[in-house]
């Protein structure tokens, strides 16, 4: 029988249902530790930073306090799901491109260690909450390299139009930014950031970034006389979702962006502290969800197994065209012999969890497991068609623990006035 983390994944749908979200415990642990553990050099502090974004609930958080990670949040909901969890606040990074004036001052309330600023509005919004507050905030600024990573490739851009940071190409709204935080007492500028992308193989990207923050780096401290201490190279770091997906192993990851790092170092020795902020590569691979198999049906070109789930609680193959694998638990051994399309139970045509997958002879009934969905499958789960959202449970050693108990028919007209 499919196990995971040691439980048998029959025991596991028995007991708790499905649609399921399961993760092996000690999955996400390793993962943890072996990013404490590898980034890490004797030339910089070095942090990593959990996206809470890939997979965000209490107990997530409670595991990433409990390896040493800081944490990434992007809105007052994940900043507030740290808080009840427990959260070190001065260990947070608040992200985002468009933070509100409520959730600024949430930040300073809570005592949030690191705003990570994308823009001269939000500095001038964040001045006026910390004088109110009286309070003080280390601030990263988000810029916009011009690189965008893309699974196997990456491009420079001359200055792209993304939504998020300040492009590098815009010297003048940068240096106005820059100017602003230094100008003001409550704030510690530290540096910058910048995300160029997910699911990235290639490292010549991450290369590419370091070097060009180095570079804006020594700039910044060559001109206009401004230390720039801290870089944040983002996320993005490739997770296992496919026989076809090889990303490199965490501790190689973490060697060679240290290693560019030191040899960029040269051109801007006040850069003290390098940081990293993954999610997926994190929580993805350790995630499984269970579905039972409902109606099948075959069409002039395909075998379609019904789930009782679907895009509502895994959108990625409807957003990205994401790739995923299926096992059907208990026939692993089994011949491989029928190609299925695996459909959700929602009414939109694009809801395929996943194109072709090759697999035993199937039937109602059967408990179906998609591997490899531990990032942005629950985080990203809608009530689409009002199915409630599936619950969250953890196993490892044979044990298992509900961690988010699942939605019920209650709860989805719960706030309904
Ligand atoms: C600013 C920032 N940091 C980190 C991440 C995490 O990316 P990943 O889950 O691909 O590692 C994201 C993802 O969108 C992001 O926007």
């Amino acid at each position: 029988m499919f196990q995971i983390g040691h439980v048998d994944a029959d025991r596991i749908a028995a007991k708790y249902g499905t649609p399921l979200y399961v993760y092996d415990e000690e999955v996400l642990r390793q993962k943890m530790e072996s990013y404490r553990n590898h980034f890490r050099c004797s030339e910089f502090e070095t942090g990593v930073i959990y996206a809470s974004k890939a997979f965000c609930c209490k107990e997530m958080i409670r595991l990433a306090g409990e390896y040493g990670l800081f944490l990434d949040v992007v809105s007052a909901g994940e900043l507030y799901t740290a808080y009840r969890a427990g959260f070190d606040c001065s260990r947070i990074f608040f992200h985002g491109n468009n933070k509100s004036l409520q959730e600024l001052q949430m930040a300073a309330e809570l005592g949030t260690g690191t705003v990570v600023a994308d823009n001269l509005q939000e500095i001038l919004l964040l001045r006026e909450v910390l004088k109110k507050n009286n309070s003080e905030m280390h601030v990263l600024l988000r810029v916009n390299p011009g690189i965008e990573a893309h699974t196997h490739e990456y491009d420079v851009t001359a200055g792209n139009d993304s939504k998020f940071g300040i492009s590098l190409a815009r010297e003048k709204e940068l240096t106005d930014a820059v100017f602003l935080l230094e100008s003001d007492s409550r704030i510690h500028f530290d540096g910058l950031h910048c995300h160029i992308g997910s699911q990235i193989f290639e490292m010549q990207a991450y290369f590419e970034e370091i070097r060009t923050l180095f570079a804006f780096a020594a700039k910044l401290k060559d001109r206009y006389g401004i230390s720039v201490n801290t870089l944040d190279l983002g996320g993005g770091f490739p997770a296992k979702y496919t026989e076809n997906d090889h990303p490199l192993p965490i501790a190689a990851i973490c060697a060679q962006l240290l290693q560019k790092c030191c040899e960029e170092r040269k051109n801007c020795p006040d850069v003290r502290r390098i940081l990293i902020e993954p999610g997926r590569s994190i929580a993805a691979e350790a995630g499984y969800t269970l579905y039972t198999a409902g109606f099948m049906r075959d069409t002039a070109s395909r075998h379609y197994i019904f789930t009782d789930g679907g895009m509502s609680d895994n959108i990625r193959p409807a957003l990205y065209q994401a790739e995923y694998e299926a096992v059907i638990a208990g026939k692993e051994d089994a011949e491989k012999t029928q190609e299925y399309t695996i459909a959700g139970k929602c009414c939109e045509s694009g809801d395929i969890l996943i194109q072709r997958a090759l697999l035993p002879q199937a039937e109602t009934g059967d408990l179906l497991i998609i591997k490899s969905t531990g990032a942005y499958g629950y985080s990203m789960a809608s009530r689409y068609n009002k199915l409630p959202v599936p619950g969250v449970v953890f196993a490892a050693d044979g044990r298992m623990k509900e961690v988010v108990r699942r939605e019920t028919l209650k709860d989805l007209t719960s706030k309904e006035l």
